[in-house]
């Protein structure tokens, strides 16, 4: 049975209250938004390599520009998130030796290569989209600090997307071979787009107390098929063929039909075996040590100031 504060609480979530970080709230609700909110943030900082690692080889000065600062606006997305999660009592040290000791998770799609050009239109177009059709929702989410980081977060990221197809239109309108290319960044990060979303309902653990609190707005599922039914008529306006036999319009349900994901690949990339896990760990291992001068000086300096002002 629920304590007479727990009741209160929820009957404040059940009104569409927001919970602010001073309020009243049960160590789950302030566990869980620990877990998705740092998550969330090391997403977005880890998901900086795989296009960081075109930036050099962007095919022209304006494409160069774009990445850019699609890359740098990922940063800032983990620095809002990080700040989100530092107002439940956690600090972002914290969270980022959890994520280097592999406690804690970042999102499966960043664990995979960027082989050519083509994919950073397909990760701007499939995995931005995929990002923002789960980040809209979350605008609403019942934590204070964490909806109100999702504004701003949902409109660079509709930007990020943007970019993307412009790159997708770009290739599907070029040579045969750079159309190839374009389809061949479509096949692989079409499933592990698709796994973003996370495991289907029946498997999704936390997603039943999380929608009670309104954390999530939405299941997993319901926001998977929202994006392969927005993203089908965009594949068919490039061209391009999304790789699914199985894929078609269902007049009944209104919604198009597919095939899943393959789950073990999902379990497997998310427990560490992705092709790509051990490489983004250790760059950011690399840079959290080669960041730790930085961190002592900063702390030095701030305890030299307070001696100054006590003196
Ligand atoms: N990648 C890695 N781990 C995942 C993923 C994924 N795509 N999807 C689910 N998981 C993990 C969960 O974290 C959970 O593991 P844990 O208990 O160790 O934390 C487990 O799989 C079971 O999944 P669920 O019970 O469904 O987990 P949850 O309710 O947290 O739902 C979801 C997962 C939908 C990703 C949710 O956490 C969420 O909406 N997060 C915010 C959005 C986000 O993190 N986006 C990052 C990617 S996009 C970008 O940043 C550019």
């Amino acid at each position: 049975e629920m304590s007479p504060e727990d009741r209160a609480f929820q009957d404040r979530i059940d009104a569409g209250e927001k919970i602010e970080p001073k309020d009243y709230m049960p160590e789950g609700y302030r566990k869980t938004l620990i877990r998705q909110i740092g998550q969330h943030a090391h997403s977005e900082i880890v998901g900086q390599l795989p296009e960081g690692n075109w930036i050099t080889r962007a095919p022209t000065l304006e494409r160069k520009a774009n990445l850019l600062a699609k890359v740098q606006d990922e940063a800032g997305h983990g620095l809002y998130l990080y700040c989100a999660a530092e107002t439940l009592g956690v600090s972002r040290d914290d969270l980022t030796e959890q994520l280097l000791s592999g406690k804690m998770k970042y999102s499966s799609i960043f664990n995979y290569p960027t082989l050519t050009w083509a994919d950073m239109g397909a990760v701007g177009w499939l995995v931005d989209g995929a990002a923002i059709m789960n980040q809209v929702p979350l605008q609403r989410t019942s934590y204070g600090p964490y909806a109100r980081a999702m504004v701003r977060i949902c409109k660079e990221e509709s930007f990020h997307q943007r970019q993307g197809f412009h790159i997708m239109m770009a290739m599907v309108n070029g040579t045969a071979e750079q159309k190839r290319m374009a389809q061949d960044a479509l096949n692989r990060f079409w499933y592990p787009a698709l796994m973003m979303f996370g495991p289907s309902d029946k498997d999704s653990v936390h997603s039943a107390q999380s929608m009670a609190w309104k954390i999530k707005i939405n299941t997993n599922d319901e926001l998977r098929q929202k994006f392969v039914d927005e993203t089908v008529p965009q594949a068919e306006y490039l061209g391009l063929t999304i790789p699914d036999e199985a894929l078609s319009w269902n007049e009944e349900t209104g919604h198009y039909d597919f095939t899943e994901p393959d789950w073990s690949e999902f379990f497997d990339v998310i427990a560490g075996n992705g092709p790509c896990n051990t490489d983004r760990l250790n760059v950011r291992q690399k840079a959290w040590d080669e960041g730790a001068w930085v961190r002592e000086a900063m702390v030095a300096h701030a305890e030299k100031k307070r001696a100054r002002k006590l003196a």
